[in-house]
């Protein structure tokens, strides 16, 4: 199409989307529409790995879709962007079914999410949640994606991908692009509010743990104030403060200020005005999305319009790379 580079991302709509979601991923997409074309995915089949509610998983991916598209996703400002959802694109599941067959046991057995989340969910260890990264792989190599923008967590499935991507390329000659992880340097981990050692997830049962891009300024405010920080009253990013170190993270992107600038303002001054600070900036980076959200959920018809023209696209361009694999690997071609 053209020299510009491709961005691949996806996000699950299992639930409502956090604050780690939008410093780690979402915020970072939106600056790569200026100069790449950009491939963004709400990604439904990986949502099933764990067992979702169905009239609450479409709610939710409707709402995703709204959200993505209030923070700045937007397909109709910029022609090389997409946003679709993952099950409208069959050649994802396609291509996830033919590289499980070049991916190893002991690979997927070796990923963290997988223990975690078999730990997390004992009753429901499927064959999806094993075979997880392999769909992933899937969706990002269907795009002969250059860049993968995510948070740290995604970093492991990642190398995943390059493996059976240079796996596949080894037998079969150069078929896929070898995909490279852009990890924001503030924002890639966003950590628990409640427990600071922890990633900040929607799926954690203390609600007070994650800050919500829906939240209202009420609860924002409630939020922050219980944040865990230190006895020590002393604002500064040092490694025994994770705590501290989080709300400046946070800080530092919502009002645009560096740890220096911080660590100045609250000279002198407790927790309290820092967290005062925090919340408001958190609350006017916010107001405008969700302005925008609510105003999008009204109107149904018109993201219906961007996820299916989006859909196409992604599908003419996926369905390229996968009758060119199912080549190499010896299928006959459909007749005409
Ligand atoms: P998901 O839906 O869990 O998260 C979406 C994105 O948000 C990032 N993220 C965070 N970043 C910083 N701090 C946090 N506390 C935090 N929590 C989440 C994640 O790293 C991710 O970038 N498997 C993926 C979705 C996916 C995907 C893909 C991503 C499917 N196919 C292909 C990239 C390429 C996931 O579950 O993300």
């Amino acid at each position: 199409m053209n020299d510009k580079k491709t961005v691949f991302s996806g996000i699950q709509p299992s639930g409502k989307i956090t604050l780690g979601n939008y410093l780690g991923a979402v915020k970072n997409w939106v600056d790569f529409q200026e100069d790449c074309r950009c491939i963004f995915c709400v990604v439904d089949e990986h949502a099933i790995t764990v067992r979702q509610e169905p009239a609450k998983l479409r709610a939710q991916t409707f709402e995703l879709l709204a959200q993505l598209i209030a923070c700045g996703i937007d397909p109709e400002k910029y022609e090389d962007t997409v946003l679709y959802i993952q099950s409208h694109v069959p050649q994802h599941a396609q291509l996830s079914w033919l590289l499980n067959c070049y991916t190893m046991f002991g690979e997927l057995s070796r990923m963290t999410q997988f223990k975690d989340k078999s730990s997390k969910y004992s009753d429901n260890i499927n064959a999806g949640l094993f075979t997880y990264p392999v769909l992933m792989a899937a969706d990002i190599l269907l795009y002969k994606t250059d860049i993968v923008p995510v948070g740290i967590d995604q970093k492991q499935h990642l190398e995943l991908a390059r493996t059976i991507a240079q796996r596949f390329n080894g037998v079969y000659g150069d078929t896929f692009t070898v995909p490279e992880p852009f990890i924001p340097k503030a924002g890639a981990k966003i950590m628990s509010l409640s427990e600071p050692t922890k990633k900040m997830s929607k799926s954690d049962s203390n609600e007070n743990g994650y800050i919500l891009l829906a939240d209202t300024p009420d609860v924002i405010n409630r939020k922050i104030k219980r944040a865990v920080t230190d006895s020590e009253a002393l604002v500064c990013r040092r490694d025994d403060k994770p705590g501290v170190n989080n709300l400046m993270t946070i800080y530092s992107i919502a009002a645009g200020k560096t740890d220096e600038e911080i660590v100045k303002e609250f000279e002198g001054r407790g927790y309290g005005d820092f967290k005062t600070a925090v919340a408001e900036a958190l609350i006017e980076m916010l107001r405008p999305i969700q302005e925008k959200k609510d105003y999008l959920l009204q109107n149904k018809d018109h993201l219906e319009k961007i996820y299916t023209e989006s859909a196409k696209k992604a599908e003419w361009l996926a369905s390229r790379t996968l009758e060119k694999v199912y080549r190499k690997v010896g299928f006959v071609a459909k007749g005409k």
